[in-house]
């Protein structure tokens, strides 16, 4: 049976296995699908380990993203212009880094909240490595405006920077949280700051009537920015089902199969 895995340290609070063992269940795929604990300074070594028992492709998870890119011999472009890669496929000519984090970001957006990106005004929180990973996909749906706000007001202008050449120029701003002009149709927040139950310090005046405000983290609870974006009129949608829809995506590089995400998402709720 083909075998996978996820590599994190930690790993055990992981949902993947649960996840593809769902998508394997019912697209009658036979595989496995494991976690695997990968010492912090021992990530290639895992990796080669996992090839040599057989495996044919792995997740990536903290922390871990950018020692895949290492390890990866090519890379897709969506992996190289988010710096990072949480999918490796393990070919006959090689092994594949990808990243599929994005592109479960806008899945989750655009198909299960409904919410279109084309020609709407887009506000980006943060300018990390969960931002970084988002912001290709978010620009291939064409938005008429992606600002991205940071604290750190230069990690954002390098972002811009490396983006405008991607199809960014003229949509595709940086500025710091005090210098946030208007109101956007999609908030999303790309800080780390929910972590720590902080709220990046954002003006109430960024939710447009009607927008849906977006959270990269969840709970079982509400994050502090979902609840002062409800506070403020905003829709709201938390980061389950980016978990959900980043896993259907490499689901499908390694199959070749597209699984459905309701049902899966939909149990993972119940079990917060
Ligand atoms: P990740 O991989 O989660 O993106 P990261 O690369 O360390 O982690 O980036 C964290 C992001 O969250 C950064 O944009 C950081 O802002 P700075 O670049 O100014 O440090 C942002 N962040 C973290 N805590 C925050 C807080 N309390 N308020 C606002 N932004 C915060």
């Amino acid at each position: 049976m083909d075998r996978y895995c996820v590599f994190g340290n930690p790993i055990a609070h992981s949902k993947s296995p649960e996840i593809h063992a769902a998508f394997a269940a019912q697209t009658g795929q036979a595989l496995t699908y494991e976690k695997r604990l990968a010492p912090v300074d021992g990530f290639a070594a895992a990796v080669q380990a996992f090839i040599a028992e057989g495996g044919k492709g792995a997740n990536v998870t903290v922390p871990f993203k950018l020692d895949a890119v290492k390890v990866a011999q090519a890379l897709t472009i969506r992996a190289r212009a988010a710096g990072a890669v949480n999918t490796l496929h393990f070919t006959e000519d090689g092994i594949v880094g990808d990243n599929t984090d994005g592109a479960g970001l806008v899945a989750d957006i655009v198909n299960n909240a409904g919410v279109q990106i084309i020609g709407k005004r887009v506000l980006l929180l943060g300018a990390g490595g969960a931002a970084r990973g988002v912001v290709l996909p978010i620009l291939e749906h064409r938005p008429a405006q992606l600002v991205i706000a940071n604290r750190t007001v230069a990690t954002a202008e390098a972002l811009v920077e490396q983006f405008a050449a991607l199809g960014g120029e003229g949509v595709v701003s940086a500025c710091g949280y005090a210098d946030i002009a208007g109101a956007f149709d999609l908030v999303i927040n790309a800080t780390s700051a929910s972590l720590s139950a902080e709220l990046p310090p954002v003006p109430a005046s960024v939710f447009a009537p009607g927008s849906l405000a977006y959270d990269m983290m969840y709970a079982a609870s509400p994050t502090v920015f979902l609840q002062f974006a409800g506070q403020h009129g905003a829709r709201l949608r938390d980061g389950l089902g980016m978990l959900v829809e980043q896993a259907a995506e490499a689901f499908s590089l390694w199959r070749g199969v597209q699984p459905a995400t309701a049902g899966v998402l939909q149990s993972l709720r119940d079990q917060l």
